[in-house]
Parts: C-alpha cells; sequence; structure tokens
C-alpha cells in the first residue's frame, strides 16, 4: 500500500515536472507591435502576418495555446525580460545591443533598411540623407543607423504609420523601415517610392529571455522543423510575391 503512494506520488512528481520544465504554463505569449505588414497588422480585429502563422505553427508544436500581446516596439524587451511576454516576435532585427538583454533563437528570415521617399526626391542613396530630417520608428534598427548619418535630424514615432503620414504631409524628408514594411508602404500610395540601394542586411529572430533557456532550445527545435517542413518558405512566400 505504501509502496504505491509512493509511486503515485512520485508519477505526479513527474507529471508536474513535466509541464514546468516546459515553460510552466500552456500558454505562449507573443510581443509584438502589429503595425508592420506584412510581418504583424491588424485586420479585422485578429493579428496577421508572417510572425503571427510562424508562431501560431511554434504554439502548435509545443501544445501551447498563442496569446499575442499589441504594444508599443520600444516596450517589446521589457515585457519579455520581465515576464510579462514569453516571446518578442515582432520582425525583430538581431543586434549585439539586444543581446545584451535576451537570447534570440535561430533567425526564420532575412531583412533589410530601406529608405522611403517621395516620387521626385533627389535621395538616391543613403549618402544623400547627409543633413535631411529623418522619420523612424522608435527604437528601431532604422532609428539606431538614422543616428550616424551627418547633420540629420531625426523624428521618432510610435508607428511607421505616422512616419509614413508625415512624409506624406512633407514634414520629414525620407523614412527609414524595413524592406518588406517599405514596400507595402509604397504599393499603398502612389506618392511614394523606395530607393532600391539597402542600407544594411538584417535578420529577423524570437527573442526569449535569458533564464528561459528550456524555452530557447524548444522554439530552435520547432523552427527546424518548420524550416525543414518547408512551412516557414510557405508562409513567408504567400505574404511576399518574388518579383
Ligand atoms: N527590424 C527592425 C528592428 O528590429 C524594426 C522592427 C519593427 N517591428 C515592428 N513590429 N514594428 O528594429
Amino acid at each position: 500500500m505504501k509502496k504505491a503512494l509512493i509511486i503515485v506520488s512520485a508519477l505526479c512528481m513527474t507529471l508536474l515536472c513535466a509541464c514546468g520544465s516546459s515553460g510552466k504554463s500552456s500558454k505562449l505569449v507573443m510581443a509584438t507591435n502589429a503595425a508592420f505588414p506584412p510581418y504583424e497588422s491588424v485586420e479585422g480585429g485578429k493579428i496577421v502576418g508572417i510572425d503571427a502563422e510562424i508562431a501560431q505553427l511554434i504554439a502548435d508544436d509545443l501544445g501551447k495555446e498563442l496569446v499575442i500581446e499589441d504594444m508599443a516596439f520600444d516596450s517589446i524587451i521589457a515585457a519579455v525580460q520581465s515576464g510579462k511576454a514569453d516571446i518578442a516576435m515582432a520582425g525583430m532585427t538581431v543586434t549585439e545591443d539586444r543581446k545584451q538583454n535576451i537570447n534570440f533563437s535561430t533567425p526564420y528570415t532575412e531583412a533589410a533598411q530601406v529608405i522611403v521617399v517621395k516620387e521626385g526626391s533627389t535621395v538616391a542613396s543613403p549618402d544623400d540623407l547627409e543633413g535631411m530630417t529623418i522619420g523612424v520608428q522608435i527604437g528601431t534598427t532604422g532609428d539606431i543607423y538614422a543616428e550616424d548619418i551627418a547633420g540629420a535630424t531625426i523624428e521618432r514615432y510610435s508607428k511607421y504609420f505616422e512616419a509614413i503620414q508625415a512624409l506624406l504631409q512633407d514634414k520629414i524628408d525620407a523614412v527609414i523601415v524595413d524592406r518588406e514594411p517599405g514596400k507595402v508602404f509604397v504599393s499603398q500610395n502612389e506618392e511614394l517610392k523606395m530607393i532600391d540601394e539597402e542600407f544594411t542586411v538584417e535578420e529577423y529572430a524570437i527573442g526569449v529571455a535569458k533564464e528561459n533557456t528550456q524555452l530557447l532550445d524548444d522554439i530552435n527545435a520547432s523552427l527546424k522543423k518548420l524550416q525543414d517542413s518547408g512551412k516557414i518558405d510557405e508562409i513567408i512566400n504567400k505574404y511576399i510575391k518574388a518579383e
């Protein structure tokens, strides 16, 4: 009788541990800034896009329920650090600075910063931005690059849409934005064009709290499966049409 009890309690412990090690909860909370099509945007009250779909497949693979929290881009890393969210997934570029605060998964796609200007602008390359007024989303890599441009005035917006609006109203000369969102904004407005020359080449990855190494391993394993099966490419190709 006593033996049976011990076995039963040992079993319970193992079950509890099994849940515990997979991240303590059955939810996977993703922090994002859903104003960044085609990676994340709000459509009909729902957050859709490449990141949302990849996150859903990862959550499914880990047996968790995906919960997406929309917030300011520059609050995302803190949300992950404090445990308010489990992952940062927001077309987030891997940078050495960010690596001081969070860990990154293996990258799931490549990206770049580009320049968007109004048709008729004299800007033809990044060098031409010297001394100009440049719009960026606050806390992004575009914001960081803009700081290196000699004599530039930086206008920081909480959303890229606002920067694009300011550009259309001639309040600023250019917007530095990630390539694919840049393409979306240009496609929505005849008055805008994108400069061909890319500023930088970057990679997007999923951010996880430093201490959450188990979740990072689990995510990397899921990502590998999704990459090998072609699922990631499938999602990306659905949103980004090859030229
Ligand atoms: N890739 C840039 C960065 O990591 C911009 C990302 C902006 N993402 C967003 N969801 N608004 O800084």
